[in-house]
């Protein structure tokens, strides 16, 4: 099986419908009647609505023990999929709204990492994100959360959310205090429900990856810009289609973000919102956009590169590949 490795997930966006349902019996909440569809899968409409749904379904994620099981259930699924390394996005906000402390998230990630590794040696990092529509005083409290409680397994800061409503520079601050003073390495959304000029402004900002990064396809001197940086777009073709962003596989643009010598990776950003999994991503990228077995390795090689990792784990995940 080809090695994987994945940058961009969003950890409360992982748990499955049938994991929600049971985190809600284990703590006796009634779930909104609308939150699935007759199949039982998560039902939204578009992207804000979407941002709903997943509100409401994240408040099932209570304790410590909850985020240990949504963050190990999620690694195991991955690592059966031939993944070597995942990068979670966590969200303190998230948390707080469903009664738990910053430091209560952290704990429980951190065993659910611990325990998929002893179990399948998959390894994994966490990137803490802010939530852009709560505003730009609410990022500045989750950095200086990050910066209060570091931790060897929280190694990166970011933020998502309603791009469109909240342009990435009102959080410059927030992103300074990550990188500055949590010394965090960090990525954005940009350049997914907003344009070049929303990715234009996230290049101002501390990063070196940005999330989707899809719109800049749409400026040739901004692609020039990425291509020259180095900035590697952490792209997630489904959830691209499932949000609409664009219309069907033939119309996304990954090929031709490749082709202008842009680093891409492959992500699959809510897996089950968006029906699919690490490992569907990659088939994807073989059969909707003729990738072969040698440019799937090059995208596992190019997440292990742009990684939040120390360079001894770095060396060890692209032996692994290389092995
Ligand atoms: N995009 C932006 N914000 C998000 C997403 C996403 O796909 N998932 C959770 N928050
Ligand atoms: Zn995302």
């Amino acid at each position: 099986m080809l090695p994987k490795a994945e940058l961009h997930l969003h950890l409360e966006g992982a748990a499955s419908p049938d994991l929600v349902r049971r985190l809600a019996a284990r703590h006796g909440m009634a779930l909104p009647a609308d939150l699935f569809d007759a199949r039982g899968e998560f039902a939204w409409t578009n992207f804000l609505h979407f941002l709903k749904v997943y509100d409401a379904a994240s408040t099932v994620i209570r304790t410590d023990g909850d985020y240990r099981d949504v963050t190990y259930e999620y690694l195991k699924a991955c690592a059966a999929e031939g993944a070597i390394y995942v990068e979670l996005m966590s969200s303190p906000d998230h948390a707080a709204a469903a009664g738990l402390s910053y430091q209560g998230h952290l704990d429980g990630i951190v065993q659910g990492i611990e325990d998929a590794r002893a179990e399948t040696g998959i390894e994994s990092r966490i990137i803490v994100t802010c939530v852009r529509h709560l505003g730009a005083e609410r990022g500045v409290e989750v950095a200086k959360l990050a910066a209060k409680h570091p931790h060897p397994l929280v190694t990166g800061f970011g933020m998502g959310g309603d791009e469109a409503g909240f342009p990435p520079l009102l959080f410059a601050q927030a992103f300074r205090i990550a990188h500055e003073e949590a010394g965090l390495a960090c990525n954005v959304h940009a350049g997914e429900t907003a344009g070049p000029e929303s990715v234009w402004a996230a290049l101002r900002l501390p990063v070196t990856r940005i999330g989707h990064g899809v719109r800049s396809i749409e400026d040739p001197a901004l692609l020039r810009e990425l291509a020259d940086r180095g900035t590697v777009l952490e792209v997630c073709p489904t959830s691209n289609i499932a949000t609409k962003v664009y219309p069907d596989y033939r119309a996304h643009p990954l090929r031709k973000l490749m082709e202008a010598g842009v680093k891409v990776t492959l992500n699959s950003d809510d897996p089950p919102y968006f029906a699919t999994t690490i490992g569907h991503e990659y088939d994807v990228a073989e059969r909707h956009f003729g990738l072969d077995e040698a440019a799937l390795r090059q995208m596992t090689r190019t997440a292990l590169q742009a990684a939040f990792v120390d360079e001894p784990t770095r060396a060890r995940l692209i032996a692994r590949l290389d092995s």
